[in-house]
């Protein structure tokens, strides 16, 4: 690896390796798993998140089941059933495990370490190249000086190379569009000042961070050319999960006429889901929301509500970036173009 570059996932001599996203920007510190076990927890405690990375860290997961166990087999089916129960709304992790699923079937016990490794590697190179491509399609839609808005971490953090959404500002970047992001601050995990400023900083690229209910105010000025964010499931129809606040930031650009963006592999799409109200939207605990590393913020005794996630509406979004193609409205259809293998 480079000076500076760093890994979401990764494996190695027979360990999953991962970068612990809940001490940054403090710790960049490396995790080294052995169990699949420790793999589920670490993506339930979102020390691995972002949806393709938690698709990639599950994947290498199940290798971890089928190597040195009793009855390898029975490890694996286990694997599959416990990981596929750590995140809900991010279709990757199924994908992922589903892809695992038909490997492990197909081959006999001996070959099921390297055939479950291979499957797995070939996802981190899909996505690495998903990547690539979402960034070149999508930095043709970011205009030279542009004010970028983006929201929680589509960075290489939660993919595994360039990212979705900051893979297409990064890109902008490197092209010399000279461009300037606002980060979301993204209530309430920070994502966005801890780990999207982080991975900007890193790269160079000019940013401010603000607090999620500023982003109508600067648009109201002006202050806003785009609005770019990646996503954790999309339904057949376009309808979008992502980040809480993404549904916020996609009625106040449509106010205010932003374009409003998401990219996201292949991978994120699901077209078995008709629409968004079918899309299960993880809750998580209400400390995320009352406390901040172990500081309380609120009166004891609050409730608190925290759903990790909400839905944009397909009718607000401009285009969805996809490593096959850049799918402009209606959503629905170039999304079934896109899964009959059709070039748009
Ligand atoms: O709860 P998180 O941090 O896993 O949520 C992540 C997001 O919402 C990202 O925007 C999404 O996974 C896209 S990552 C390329």
């Amino acid at each position: 690896m480079k000076e500076g570059a760093f890994r979401s996932v990764d494996f190695r001599n027979d360990r999953v390796v991962i970068l612990d996203q809940t001490r940054l920007p403090r710790e960049e510190t490396y995790l080294e798993f052995s169990t699949w076990q420790e793999v589920a927890r670490a993506i339930s405690e979102m020390k691995v998140r972002g949806a393709p990375a938690i698709g990639l860290a599950a994947a290498f997961g199940v290798v971890l089941a089928a190597k040195d166990t009793l009855d390898p087999r029975a490890e694996v089916r286990r694997a599959l059933e416990g990981l596929s129960r750590t995140r809900p709304t991010a279709v990757n992790l199924f994908r992922a495990l589903a892809r695992m699923e038909q490997v492990a079937l197909a081959v006999d016990e001996t070959s099921l370490y390297p055939a479950l490794l291979k499957e797995a590697w070939a996802m981190v190179q899909e996505q690495t190249e998903a990547d690539r491509r979402i960034g070149e399609l999508g930095a043709e839609l970011i205009p030279s000086g542009a004010k970028v808005l983006t929201h929680c971490n589509a960075g290489g953090l939660a993919t595994y190379a360039l990212g979705t959404a900051l893979g297409i500002i990064k890109t902008a970047h490197r092209q010399g569009k000279g461009v300037f992001v606002w980060v979301d601050e993204t209530r309430p995990l920070l994502q966005g000042a801890r780990l999207t400023a982080w991975e900007l900083q890193k790269e160079g690229i000019p940013y401010a961070i603000i607090c999620d209910g500023m982003a109508g105010h600067l648009m109201s000025r002006r202050e806003v050319d785009a609005v770019v964010v990646g996503a954790d499931r999309i339904a057949a129809n376009g309808d979008t999960a992502n980040k809480i606040g993404t549904y916020t930031l996609a009625v106040l650009a449509d106010r205010h006429r932003v374009p409003f963006y998401v990219a996201a592999p292949l991978s994120t799409m699901d077209p078995a889901t008709g629409s968004g109200e079918h899309i299960p939207i993880e809750e998580r605990e209400p400390s995320e929301v009352l406390s901040f590393m172990g500081v309380e913020m609120a009166p004891a005794g609050s409730q608190a509500f925290n759903p990790a996630f909400d839905v944009t509406p397909a009718e607000l979004i401009a285009a969805i970036v996809t490593e096959a193609g850049v799918i402009r409205p209606p959503l629905d259809k170039g999304i079934e173009q896109i899964f009959k293998g059709e070039v748009i």
